[in-house]
């Protein structure tokens, strides 16, 4: 079929959106509807080079939700007209992390980067050039093709394009905050960029119970969506040094510190700002090769630094629950979505992310 799609063509390019076709789904394959896919900076990470380009062309876009139009051979779990919302990372269900409930490090299913399990893919443009899919979802796009573990279906009665962010920025924040971290009710947080994720670990952090919750950016406008998901405080790191202000606000340092940006100086700032017996979090994409380094008084401290990818935890679990915090006032996913555009104006989305106006960009093919 025809469909239209965001293209990747390589880094500090502008993305084109074009007509392409796609291929109907294969065994254990789901062909859906797009119906929202948020912008990420993960998306922008490639186009940018902070990470070594992916594959191109490449069909853009991972955080995303839709409606089953049509499914392949083999799949029982979906059916046309479910409400889906697609998982950045695959689960097979079987291995030692499904089977304990660290899906984000399944490693059941083996696909070359770009591609479908079996080593094709769904999407070439109208010449016949292969294009690669982003994360094997390809979400900038109408339509798209889904392997079944890369989605979880969902309740069809909450507006399906208020979902799209559950399966990256939410699951990725407040993940990092309930299943990785696993942040005690009480505790002091510190939130290194206050972006779609970052404002998703803040709240994830008021969930959780934190009664202080510190929020760090450089762009005003994100201090005031910060305030808006749960921060009680904010600084301003373009001002103030961000670690002698946690120090301050928290009388020696916060129980938990999350970094989401992906800067190896941030992630020493976040480090450096817990107390002792305290726990950082790393959230932010790293750049490719990217290192830090922490003091070995790690060791007296009882300190702890980890990473969470994907927010740990399971999605078929996870997502349900998101739905009904969300259902009972509780998830902040409308104020999540501010502001909508179409696919053409994928370009001017990734703008909207740069300049800090937005707290995530939706867009709706
Ligand atoms: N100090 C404080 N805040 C900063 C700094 C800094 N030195 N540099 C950038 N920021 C802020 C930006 O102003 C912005 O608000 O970090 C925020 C990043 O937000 P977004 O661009 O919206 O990115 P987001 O989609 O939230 O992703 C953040 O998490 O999952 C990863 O790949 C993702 O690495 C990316 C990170
Ligand atoms: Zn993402």
């Amino acid at each position: 079929m025809r469909t239209r799609s965001a293209i990747f063509y390589g880094p500090n390019q502008p993305i084109s959106v074009e007509d392409v076709e796609l291929q109907g789904p294969k065994t254990g394959e789901v062909l859906v509807r797009v119906a929202a896919t948020g912008v990420c900076h993960s998306d922008y990470h490639a186009v940018d080079g902070h990470i070594n380009a992916r594959l191109s062309p490449t069909v853009m876009g991972h955080e995303a939700s839709g409606i089953v139009e049509e499914i392949g051979p083999g799949v029982t779990a979906f059916a046309p007209g479910d409400h889906v919302v697609f998982t950045i990372r695959p689960m097979c269900g079987k291995c030692k992390y499904c089977s304990t409930g660290r899906w984000n490090l399944c490693d059941g299913i083996q696909a070359k980067r770009g591609h479908m399990v079996d080593g094709t893919t769904r999407f070439k443009k109208l010449d016949g050039t292969v294009l690669y899919m982003s994360h094997a979802l390809a979400a900038f796009s109408q339509h798209t093709v889904v392997a079944e573990w890369n989605l979880v279906k969902v309740r069809n009665d909450v507006p399906i394009e208020r979902l799209a962010s559950l399966g990256c920025a939410v699951v990725t924040g407040v993940g990092a905050v309930v299943n990785t971290a696993q942040v005690k009710a009480g505790s002091a947080v510190a939130v290194w960029g206050c972006g779609g994720v970052g404002l998703n670990v803040i709240q994830g952090a008021a969930i959780a119970g934190a009664t202080k919750i510190i929020a760090i950016d450089i762009a005003e406008s994100k201090l005031t969506f910060a305030k808006q998901f749960g921060a009680t405080d904010t600084v301003d790191a373009s001002k103030n040094d961000p670690v002698e202000a946690v120090m301050d606000l928290t009388g020696g340092g916060a129980d938990y510190t999350f970094e989401v940006i992906g800067n190896p100086s941030t992630l020493r700032q976040a480090f450096d700002a817990t107390c002792p017996g305290g726990t950082a979090c790393m959230v932010g994409v790293p750049p490719s090769g990217g290192e830090v380094s922490v003091p070995m008084e790690l060791l007296f401290r009882d300190r702890r630094l980890i990473g969470s990818s994907a927010g740990t935890g399971s999605p078929r679990v996870d997502f349900p629950w998101f739905i009904e915090m969300y259902r009972q006032g509780r998830l902040k996913l409308d104020e999540l979505q501010s502001r909508f555009r179409p696919l053409d104006e994928i370009n001017e989305a990734f703008e909207d992310m740069l300049s800090g106006e937005v707290a995530r960009t939706i867009v709706r093919p």
